[in-house]
């Protein structure tokens, strides 16, 4: 195996803002291993909505910072105190703590997956954050049932398509929204038996859904667009249902009454969850659960990340343009120099 350099490339964010913050370097210095912690050589990056957040400072982290929490590579180095990783181990993981625009990451072993022939470095970074998100949710944040109505908001996005096929793989009856004619039929295809643009206004997404569940509405919302559709979330849910509201693609949703709730008559008592993925996967059990079933996931084909879209990692800038700007579909990876 190749010595370690003292540099890296990457990408350094060194004052929060638009995409132009994200610059490109070639004088990083690579981190350094502390206890309990493993040395990765990214291959592939993922790119997700969140890394738009901690750029513009919606979500704070100490600057200036290499942002991105998911990668596939290669382990280059250990920690005396790891015994479950060894140098040469392909390797998808997650990172809390960011760093993975670069071309090398200290991260911890707890959200760390060793990759099966089967499962390249690609596959992990286009599968690992998206692809747990969405089983967490449809196991933990609403238990997905077969026959129940579920609304998938962005349904061909990264977590959007994902959830399409976990949901409909179990038997749930999928309506999605999506942004274009292209996204729509690509929602078709994740399995969203019916899609809805989302470029329609709220009230007539309303009356839509109301109509193909003939008047029952939707029992589980996963809506990561949060500002322009939660209030249409309230109207459309069915009673009992959740609200599974899990991002701010449109802007954070306001302070929500809790009398809002229970409105309607009779009562809806709906349910409103708030999850982040990485309350599911805290500890190295739960990682390794959610983890291992998602890889059996995509081996079995019910996920099948078909729509991907590289950039090489310098270009990191056009990337986060082109997801903010509703242009894309599936997900978004960024290519490391090796
Ligand atoms: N809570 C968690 O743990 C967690 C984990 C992962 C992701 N997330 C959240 O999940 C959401 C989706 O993430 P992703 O990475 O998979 O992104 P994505 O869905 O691939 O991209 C966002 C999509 O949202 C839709 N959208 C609707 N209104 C929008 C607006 N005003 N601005 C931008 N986009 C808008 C667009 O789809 P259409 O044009 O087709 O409508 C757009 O393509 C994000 O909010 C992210 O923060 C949360």
């Amino acid at each position: 195996m190749a010595s370690i350099p003292q540099t890296m490339s990457g990408i350094l964010i060194e004052e929060p803002g638009d995409a132009e913050v994200l610059k490109w370097k070639t004088d990083l210095a690579v981190p350094q291993l502390s206890e309990g912690k493993i040395l990765v050589k990214n291959e592939w990056v993922g790119v997700n909505y969140i890394d738009t957040y901690f750029r513009k400072g919606l979500y704070k982290a100490p600057m200036p910072m290499i942002t991105g929490g998911e990668a596939g590579g290669i382990v280059v180095d250990v920690h005396p105190s790891v015994s479950n990783f060894k140098p040469g181990d392909r390797v998808g993981y997650l990172s809390s703590t960011r760093g993975s625009y670069a071309q090398y990451n200290v991260i911890s072993p707890h959200t760390c997956i060793k990759l099966p022939d089967n499962i390249s470095t690609n596959m992990a970074a286009a599968s690992l954050l998206q692809g747990l998100t969405a089983l967490t949710f449809i196991r933990e944040a609403h238990p997905v049932k077969a026959g129940e109505w579920v609304l998938v908001h962005a349904a061909a996005g990264g977590v959007g398509s994902i959830l399409c096929e976990m949901c409909s793989s179990v038997g749930a009856n999928v309506i999605g929204t999506a942004g274009t004619p292209e996204k729509m039929d690509t929602a078709k295809k994740n399995g969203a038996q019916w899609v809805i643009s989302s470029r329609k206004p709220q009230d007539e997404i309303v009356a839509e859904v109301l109509k193909i569940t003939e008047g029952h509405g939707i029992d589980c919302v996963f809506d990561g667009v949060g500002a322009a559709t939660f209030e249409a979330d309230l109207q459309l849910a069915a009673r009992k249902a959740t609200l599974c509201v899990f991002g701010n693609a449109s802007g954070a949703v306001p302070p929500v009454d809790p009398l809002r709730l229970s409105a309607g008559t009779p009562a809806k008592n709906l349910k409103l969850m708030r999850p982040t993925l990485f309350g599911y996967v805290v500890t190295a059990e739960e990682f390794h659960k959610y983890a291992t079933e998602l890889l059996g996931m995509i081996e079995k084909g019910i996920v099948k990340l078909e729509k991907t879209s590289t950039y090489q990692l310098e270009n990191a800038k056009q990337a986060h343009i082109d997801l903010e700007s509703r242009k894309t579909t599936g997900k978004l990876l960024l290519q490391v120099p090796q």
